[in-house]
């Protein structure tokens, strides 16, 4: 059972000590589990935000939005990030309200080493999420992405450092959990835990694998592209700005639906949208592939694998058909059994749930 609660933070007395906390370059999301039954309470934050003017500060006051004042601006966090510049230009049909540009402080699945305001926008964010901490050091579960394959200059590890700092700044004691074995303990139930999880994200796609509730340490590795890599692909092919591309794909963000069917293709923008997709699903099988054959012989792995998808780049209808179509399809490109590629239940939030999830079996 689950519940997402978008209003309130998740600081509610009546819930367990613990909390999960995915850290994903478009969202943050929040775990907390309550005391009386196990229902799991969640609450996802985009993780965006733009900087305006001074001169915004009486409108925003006036629409009652908040934000935090710099010296000379001021920073809108969260999802007005991206409703700010339509509530400001509704009625001016010609401006393009998508040009004002939203900033991230991850990118590439860490916080990101050119955004200055990275650490103070994070902060704000982790706080609209978790509240004040139930007890003083309370633990924090967060996702880290592993190591990309593809991409030796990231620094997973000083990533993973500041944010242990940033949550005890803010009265937490995190630790850090794959995020891909984290979907494995959401999502692997019906397996026995015997599973492969993916989670295809934005900045990154995260690969992990389990073997009756043993993550295998030496199969987790991350790959540096998901859903921004398919933007931009579009936009450059194209020449459209990228939100045009987002809005495209995403469709209406409330319903967590995609407007996007990868099986047919309405308009110029989705056939590209499809394409940029296949690309980006068989880049990401190949390096499974790869992967593999590194530790082929220590691993002690169950006869058929099934697969889980999760992550929002896997929401569009016909995802989990292309993927199908990668795995089993004429030239397969796996070199072991797969018993079935599933959808995880809630894409967006099943790295979240499972943290709290694992950290109640650990506190077990
Ligand atoms: N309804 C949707 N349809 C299609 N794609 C979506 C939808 N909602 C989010 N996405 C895409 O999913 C990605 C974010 O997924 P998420 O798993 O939250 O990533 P991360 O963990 O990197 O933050 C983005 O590329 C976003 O555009
Ligand atoms: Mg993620």
């Amino acid at each position: 059972m689950e519940n997402q609660d978008k209003s309130t933070t998740l600081t509610i007395s009546e819930n367990k000590t613990g909390a999960g906390l995915d850290i994903g370059t478009a969202f943050l999301v929040g775990a907390r589990q309550k005391s009386k039954d196990k229902e799991i309470l969640l609450k996802k934050v985009r993780c965006a935000f733009v900087e305006l003017g001074l001169e915004s500060l009486g409108i925003l006051k006036m629409k009652n939005i908040p934000f935090i004042k710099k010296e000379d601006s001021v920073l809108i966090i969260g999802e007005e990030a991206i409703k700010i510049p339509r509530a400001f230009f509704t009625r001016n049909d010609n401006l393009d309200f998508l040009e004002l540009q939203v900033r991230r402080p991850l990118s590439d699945g860490i916080i990101s080493p050119r955004e200055a305001d990275a650490i103070s926008v994070l902060e704000v964010i982790i706080k609209q999420i978790l509240g004040q901490p139930l007890v003083p050091n309370e633990k924090v579960y967060f996702s880290v992405p592993a190591m990309p394959i593809d991409n030796v200059l990231v620094n997973i590890e000083y990533h993973t450092e500041t944010i242990i700092n940033l949550l005890k700044s803010v009265g937490y004691d995190g630790a850090p959990i794959n995020e891909a074995y984290a979907i494995v303990h959401s999502e692997g139930e019906d397996f026995g835990y015997s599973c492969m999880a993916i989670s295809w994200g934005a900045g990154l796609t995260n690969v992990g694998m389990a073997n009756e509730i043993w993550e295998i340490d030496s199969f987790k590795f991350s790959v540096s592209r998901g859903g921004d890599y398919i933007d931009k692909g579009v936009s450059d092919s194209l020449r459209i700005p990228i939100t045009r591309v987002i809005l495209e794909k995403e469709g209406d963000r409330k319903k967590e639906i995609s407007r996007l069917d990868l099986t047919n293709p309405r308009n110029e923008i989705q056939v590209a949208l499809k394409y940029f997709y296949k690309s980006y699903i068989n880049y990401v099988l190949d390096l499974i592939h790869a992967k593999f054959f590194t530790l082929k012989t220590t691993v002690p792995l169950p006869d058929s694998i099934p697969i889980i998808c999760s992550g929002g780049s896997a929401l569009p209808k016909g995802f989990i058909e292309l993927v199908k179509e990668g795995v089993f399809g004429k030239r397969s490109r796996l070199p072991f059994a797969v018993s079935d590629v599933i959808l995880a239940k809630s894409p967006l939030t099943a790295a979240a749930k499972g943290l709290r999830i694992k950290l109640e079996m650990d506190n077990a």
